[in-house]
């Protein structure tokens, strides 16, 4: 029976450490990035394919994306200072488009999925244009 006890403690400490690694597997802006266009690819597909299901799918990925961890979060805001609101603004736009899109799609309403989808793309090749490399740059830096 003494034999037990230890193994029930190597399983506690396994279950930690499971929830240690869970914790840093926090996904990167990168690969919140990374997700991002499977989503954008997903609503393109569902257009192409008037399948407003997938469409909808796509947009639900886009409006519920990962929030961007603290320690980057940080990290952007210093980089960033006074133009951190017009960062935050940006992604802001981008849910609220991809809101409408996936409102649009459970419509079924093509001509509204589409200007949605276009002024998306817009947000995410606008905040590209005014920080991707310099953020990109400030982060490759990170421990
Ligand atoms: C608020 C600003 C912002 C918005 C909005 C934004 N991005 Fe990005 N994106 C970035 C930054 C910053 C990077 C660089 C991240 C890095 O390299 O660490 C990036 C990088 C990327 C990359 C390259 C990832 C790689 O493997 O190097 C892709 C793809 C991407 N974004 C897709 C999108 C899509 C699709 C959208 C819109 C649905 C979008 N982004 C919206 C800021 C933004």
């Amino acid at each position: 029976m003494t034999r037990r006890k230890p193994l029930h403690s190597i399983s506690l400490l396994i279950f930690a450490m499971s929830t240690i690694v869970a914790t840093a597997a926090e996904p990167s802006l990168k690969e919140i990035m990374q997700d991002l266009r499977d989503n954008l690819v997903e609503i393109t597909d569902g257009l192409l394919v008037d399948d407003f299901e997938r469409v909808a799918r796509g947009a639900a990925g886009v409006a519920q994306h990962a929030p961007i961890s603290a320690p980057q979060a940080k990290q952007i805001a210093a980089a960033l200072g006074p133009e951190m609101p017009a960062f935050k603004q940006f992604d802001e736009q981008v849910h609220a488009l991809s809101l409408a899109i996936a409102s649009a799609a459970s419509d079924q309403d093509r001509d509204a999925v589409i200007v949605n989808y276009r002024r998306m793309v817009d947000g995410c090749v606008a905040c590209h244009a005014a920080f991707k490399e310099r953020v990109a740059a400030v982060l490759s830096k990170s421990p």
